[in-house]
C-alpha cells in the first residue's frame, strides 16, 4: 500500500463514494446483481451501519479519494461463547488493486474485533468469484462446511 493511502473510519460525506464501490461489488455477485444500481438503498444501509453500535465502516483513502471499503458487524457466537464478526462489503477500485489495500482493510477489522474480544471473522463470498477466494485464502481465511440459506421476507 502506498504511503499516501490510509485506512480510516467512514464519514457521512463518503456515502456517494461508498455507494459507487458497492455498485462494483454487487455487479459481481449473482445474489445482489439486481441491487447493484440502487444507490438509495445502499446509502440507507450504509447510514444504518454508520449510526449503529458495534459496527465498523472502513475506507481506504488515497489522497482524499476513496479507493476501497470494508464493513464489519458484531454478532454473538453461542458456539464460541463470545463476539464474532461478520465482514461484508470488501471492495477495492480496479485501478488500486494488488497494492495491499484489501489486506490492510481486513487487518484493521481484525484489530477492531480483537479489541472487542471477538474470536472469529466470518463472511460470505459468491461461489463463482475465484479471485476473491484467492484473496481471502492469502489473508488467512478458509472455507467451512456451512452453506448460506435465505428466506426473503415480504
Ligand atoms: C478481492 C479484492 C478486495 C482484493 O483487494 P486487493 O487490494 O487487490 O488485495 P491485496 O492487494 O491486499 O491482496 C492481498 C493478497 O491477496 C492476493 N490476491 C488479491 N487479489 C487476488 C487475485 N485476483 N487473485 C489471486 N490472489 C489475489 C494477493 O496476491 C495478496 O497476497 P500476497 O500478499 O500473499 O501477495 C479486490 O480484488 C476487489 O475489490 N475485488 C472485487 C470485489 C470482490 O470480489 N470483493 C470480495 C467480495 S466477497
Amino acid at each position: 500500500m502506498t504511503a499516501a493511502c490510509i485506512i480510516r473510519e467512514a464519514r457521512t460525506s463518503d456515502l456517494d463514494a461508498l455507494a459507487g464501490l458497492l455498485g462494483l461489488l454487487f455487479a459481481l455477485e449473482a445474489d445482489f446483481a439486481a441491487c447493484a444500481t440502487d444507490t438509495q438503498r445502499q446509502k440507507r444501509g450504509l447510514t444504518l451501519l454508520l449510526q449503529g453500535r458495534q459496527r465498523l465502516v472502513l475506507v481506504a483513502d488515497a489522497d482524499g479519494l476513496v479507493v476501497g471499503m470494508a464493513t464489519a458487524q458484531v454478532g454473538v457466537s453461542t458456539a464460541e461463547g463470545g463476539p464474532a464478526l461478520l465482514v461484508e462489503d470488501v471492495v477495492v477500485r480496479p485501478e488500486s488493486r494488488g497494492q495491499g489495500i484489501g489486506r490492510a482493510l481486513l487487518k484493521r477489522i481484525e484489530a477492531w474485533g480483537a479489541d472487542l474480544g471477538a474470536t472469529r471473522l466470518q463472511l460470505l463470498a459468491d461461489k463463482d468469484n475465484a479471485p476473491a477466494f484467492d484473496f481471502y485464502r492469502a489473508c488467512g481465511f478458509h472455507t467451512t462446511n456451512l452453506v448460506c440459506l435465505r428466506r426473503t421476507l415480504p
